[in-house]
């Protein structure tokens, strides 16, 4: 993995499982209806098998899936999400074609070079997680830019998966776990799931409180495997590059209508 967080210091959201939603004034029909999920997390399938149905080349599906990102992004906002992350890139993603993998890679330096002064101006924060290492160096110095230049953002965190995958996320936080026992910096009595927390990429993020994914496949394909334990799953049949605001309500609705009990027992 790149560089390490280590535990972070002064977290205090990141990696409890969310807690039950409020509800708030409903829209306009007087009704309560729940606060939307603080997170959520996206996992966009289906950009390729939009292109083959248009008999366009993948990359076509990919451009169209980036349009699709900004909807997605407009959307959260208008709902007030205050954490949104996108699965980009997985660590699977290196093994499509060169062609392919250079087409995504970039799309990606042209969004993070070109759209991140638009979503500053709108409030929103760029967090990057991931293998950066695997990225070439214009990639790697334009998502530190994107990552410095909006830090000061709060409206919206967009959390962009690069080069992510879940096991390897668990694997260098307990690489990093082992050491810090060896050096003597860690007490083993003292690791619990909130400290080992904060050595994920995603120590200073909550976890997600809902996971959509589209295209009709129905798994996380090693997407948060850790920070998943309490989510919400929604699975969708529209591939990615249709989605839009309603796609997004739909899922809060469906979210809302969850019991969410975090393994308590049901209340009668
Ligand atoms: C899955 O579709 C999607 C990806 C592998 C990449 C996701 C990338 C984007 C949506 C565009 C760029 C993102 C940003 C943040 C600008 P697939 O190719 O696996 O589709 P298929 O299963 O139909 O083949």
């Amino acid at each position: 993995m790149g560089s390490v967080p280590g535990p972070a210091a002064g977290t205090t959201d990141a990696q409890t499982p969310p807690t039950p939603p409020p509800t708030v004034a409903g829209r306009g029909n007087g009704g309560a209806v729940p606060a939307p999920p603080g997170h959520v997390a996206l996992i966009m399938d289906g950009n390729g098998r939009w292109a083959m149905a248009r008999g366009l080349p993948r990359a076509a599906g990919h451009n169209a899936g980036a349009e699709a990102v900004r909807r997605c992004v407009q959307a959260a906002i208008k709902r007030g999400v205050r954490y949104l992350t996108l699965y980009a890139f997985s660590s699977e993603n290196w093994r499509r074609t060169p062609d392919e993998v250079a087409d995504l890679t970039s799309l990606l330096r042209y969004y993070l070079r070109h759209k991140v002064a638009e979503l500053s101006r709108e409030g929103v924060r760029i967090r990057i997680i991931g293998d950066l290492s695997r990225f070439d160096v214009e990639v790697r110095a334009e998502a530190k830019r994107a990552e410095d230049a909006t830090a000061a953002n709060r409206r919206l965190t967009l959390v962009l998966a690069l080069s992510y995958g879940g096991r390897a996320d668990i694997m260098q936080a307990a690489k990093h776990v082992a050491l810090a026992v060896r050096d003597g910096t860690l007490d083993p009595d003292r690791l619990d799931e909130a400290l080992f927390g904060r050595f994920l990429l995603t120590a200073d993020l909550p976890d997600p409180d809902l996971i959509i994914r589209t295209s009709g496949e129905c798994r996380l394909s090693n997407f948060l495997l850790w920070q998943s334990a309490y989510a919400e799953l929604v699975f969708l049949d529209t591939l990615w590059p249709d989605f839009n605001e309603q796609h997004f309500d739909a899922a809060l609705d469906m979210f809302a209508r969850r019991e969410r009990r975090f393994g308590a027992r049901p209340t009668l």
